[in-house]
């Protein structure tokens, strides 16, 4: 039984919920990789960027990732060509794939944040940004995203600047991140998306010294699938915007389980360095699994739980 699964995001038309989450599928890699089979069966519905910074950065110093239980941490450190360096080299051949393309941005102050949103949202190839706030704020030294005041002021600041969704990917390492949602919606986000790594540490059992080069990182994988569902739960019971639920998506199951905590989009990180074909496997997956359900495919509304 085949299922319809086209749904609407922020005024985006999608063919279905399954997107990547950022800097976990690069698709200009993967072009080079597979060719016109990749735009021809892209995986993913959008496709969302890796972050990108105003000016270019290096990355963190390698080992750069580190294998867990049912996960890894990265120190990856957002590696990227910078604003200019996104949109001459990397915007042109994400434009060609085919679907809606959304740019993930990161700064360390409103003002650059502005000139990421402003440079990229004036481009027609892009349908909309995902604002990474998991840095500190130049001027505060506070994590813009673990601070609900914060989070507000940076989208009042980046509201005016666009017409396009502002998605905000939310941490989890906080207390309350509902808390941090209600304010973002409050200051005119049009989604949030969560969640991001969760803070993780590894000893390299040869030396007794950090595993990572940068000494700490960010968990990932189906370890924190459960803390993820929580979060997915309590914030979409706390905003009326979409919620886009990602972390430790591997399976259908897994995809429908986000859908049921309130997810109108999931998306698939760490399992694509597993399965280069991830996204296609868990949308087709969430289709049978969605075929058998009751009540029946045809009375899911997937912007809406059915739990
Ligand atoms: C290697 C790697 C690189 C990542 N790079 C980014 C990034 O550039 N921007 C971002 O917002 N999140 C980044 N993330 C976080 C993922 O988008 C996602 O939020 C997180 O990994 C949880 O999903 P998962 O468990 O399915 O991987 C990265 C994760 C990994 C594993």
């Amino acid at each position: 039984m085949s299922v319809d699964l086209a749904t609407t995001f922020c005024g985006i038309a999608l063919e279905h919920p399954v997107i990547n989450a950022s800097g976990t599928f690069d698709a200009i890699a993967a072009r080079r990789a597979f060719g016109e089979a990749l735009v021809q069966s892209f995986p993913f519905s959008a496709f969302v960027s890796k972050t990108i910074t105003p000016e270019p950065r290096a990355g963190n110093p390698p080992p750069r990732l580190w294998e867990t239980p049912a996960g890894m941490i990265n120190s990856i450190g957002l590696p990227n060509k910078g604003l200019a360096g996104f949109l001459e080299h990397d915007l042109p051949q994400l434009a060609e794939l085919p679907v809606p393309l959304v740019v993930s941005v990161m700064a360390t102050s409103a003002e650059e944040f502005s000139q990421l949103v402003s440079g990229v949202t004036e481009r027609d190839e892009v349908a909309a940004v995902e604002l990474n706030v998991s840095c500190p704020n130049v001027h505060s030294g506070l994590i813009v995203g673990e601070q609900p005041v914060e989070t507000a002021r940076l989208l009042e600041a980046l509201r005016p600047l666009t017409a396009k969704p502002l998605i905000v990917k939310l941490t989890p390492n906080v207390a309350e991140p509902a808390a941090v949602a209600v304010a973002a919606e409050g200051a005119g986000a049009d989604a949030v998306s969560l969640i991001n790594t969760l803070k993780a540490s590894a000893v390299d059992p040869a030396t007794l010294e950090p595993s990572l080069g940068a000494g700490r990182g960010g968990l990932s994988g189906p370890a924190i699938r459960a803390v993820a569902l929580e979060q997915v739960r309590v914030v979409s019971d706390a905003v009326a915007i979409p919620v886009v639920g990602m972390g430790g998506v591997t399976s259908g199951v897994d995809a429908l389980d986000f859908i049921a905590a309130g997810a109108s989009l999931v998306a698939v990180g760490t399992e694509n360095f597993r399965d280069p074909a991830a996204g296609t496997r868990v949308l087709s997956e969430l289709c049978e699994r969605l075929a058998a359900a009751r009540p029946s495919p045809a009375d899911l509304n997937l912007n809406l739980r059915y739990r």
